[in-house]
């Protein structure tokens, strides 16, 4: 017989990187403007939904019990706002199962968002287009609308603008993960205490853009650049000893992967990032480390057969 209650429904969803992130003036409403280039890489968070007879949100991994379980975590916001649309009660149990980590500067919590936001409208069967899902998750936060897309795209806006971008090559990067984690409003505010009335140094993104269509990464090590890398760095300085041992241990580049801590380092292949992942590792500048590979896609229905 078949049941009326539908199976359960597993997303999976990447981790970013900024391979360039130019932060312009505060504007009205207290963002700044952003150009940027997003990069998926392959750290994923998986979102489950099934039906439930009262509303349920767990959070399963790394780090977990700085990830709120309330009302205001990010995944549960997009559930309310899917259930305000198709006029019905939240009643679904919401598992998130974290690869990406936690307060990282990598968009964890917007990937739960735009994973939750796919799970549920798939479960609910309620046939939205990725242009009214894309409008969702710009409300939901900066970085989720990129979350749904994934690949490599450029970001401007808050950050909730994206088209793709021409990226030929897989790029191959060691992702080093601190023991803390930076608040995003916190190293952005610490970015305007840094520049004061200065105004901004421009940061052109063309030449970011030009290495990736062209796809040779040592052409895109030497125009990597992050403006939160030093607000971050004010914050968090031993941020600055995880940078140079990855460079000292053949990578081509690092970087602080948006608002930090995180460190991601691009290396020439595959065989470099093992090499540099195990030296890393050794040098004791960071809790762990992953080896990661991008662009990968965003947001997609990976299983609907297993429980969650
Ligand atoms: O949009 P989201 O909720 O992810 O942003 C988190 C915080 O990061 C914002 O409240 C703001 O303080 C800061 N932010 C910003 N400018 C942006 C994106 C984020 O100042 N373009």
């Amino acid at each position: 017989m078949l049941s009326a209650v539908p199976r359960p429904v597993t997303v999976r969803v990447p981790a970013k990187i900024n391979l360039h992130l130019a932060v312009g003036g505060v504007r009205e409403d207290g963002y700044h403007d952003l150009v940027t280039v997003f990069h998926a890489v392959s750290l994923f968070d998986e979102v489950s939904v099934e039906h439930a007879e009262a509303p349920t949100l767990e959070v399963h991994g790394d780090s977990v019990a700085e990830v709120p379980i309330d009302a205001t975590n990010l995944a549960w916001r997009a559930v309310e706002m899917l259930a305000a649309r198709a006029g019905r009660e939240p009643d679904v149990r919401v598992v998130l199962r974290k690869g990406i980590p936690v307060a990282g500067g990598m968009a964890g919590g917007s990937a739960d968002a735009a994973g939750a936001l796919v799970a549920l409208s798939n479960l609910w069967r309620m046939e939205l287009s990725r242009e009214e899902l894309s409008v969702m998750a710009a409300e939901l936060g900066s970085d989720v609308t990129f979350a749904l897309h994934g690949g490599t795209a450029l970001g401007t806006g808050r950050g909730e603008q994206v088209i793709p971008v021409l990226a030929r090559h897989r790029l191959h990067w060691v992702i080093a993960l601190a023991r803390g984690g930076l608040s995003t409003p916190a190293v952005f505010g610490e970015l305007d205490r840094l520049r004061g009335d200065t105004e901004p140094v421009e940061r052109p993104v063309e030449p970011v853009l030009e290495a990736l269509a062209g796809g040779d990464p040592r052409q895109l090590a030497l125009n990597l650049g992050n403006d939160l890398q030093a607000a971050a760095v004010s914050m968090a300085p031993d941020l600055r000893r995880t940078l140079r041992a990855g460079v000292n241990a053949g990578a081509l580049a690092g970087l602080v992967s948006g608002s930090g801590p995180t460190c991601a380092f691009l290396c020439a292949d595959a065989d470099a990032t093992v090499e540099v992942a195990a030296e890393l590792a050794g040098a004791g500048v960071c809790r762990t480390v992953r080896v990661a590979q991008g662009p990968v896609g965003g947001a997609r229905v990976v299983d609907d057969s297993e429980p969650p």
